[in-house]
């Protein structure tokens, strides 16, 4: 697959104009990778500032997807959360303990909480 990772990681944290509120680091699993991120902030900011690009795969051809609109209106995002699928990265807010997989097409199907 495509370089899902970049050499380069990469997140602001000093800016000459805009200041940056002091933040909670939790700590979430991608792939079963443990990765460090700020709680509330959404999960593919956290992502992509660990170099992950490459959060879906689409149902068809397969082929990788990412961050695209970052406002919650393509599915080109979509993660797994928990066991949960079809979460959209780019709008769903990390949370400490997450784990977050890769979606394969239409991801698995939801399982019952009984
Ligand atoms: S990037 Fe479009 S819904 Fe998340």
């Amino acid at each position: 697959m495509e370089t899902e990772r970049s050499s380069c990681k990469s997140r602001i944290e000093d800016h000459p104009i805009l200041d940056f509120p002091a933040r909670k680091e939790v700590t979430f699993t991608w792939e079963g990778q443990e990765l460090r991120g700020y709680e509330g902030e959404p999960i593919a900011a956290a992502l992509h500032a660990a170099g992950i690009k490459v959060l879906h795969t689409s149902h068809k051809s397969k082929r990788p997807r990412g961050f695209f609109c970052a406002i919650g209106n393509c599915s080109s995002c979509l993660v797994v959360v928990n066991g949960v699928p079809n979460v959209r990265a780019c709008t769903e807010k990390l949370r400490e303990g997450m784990r977050v997989q890769r979606q394969e097409g239409t991801g698995p199907a939801p399982r019952s909480r009984e």
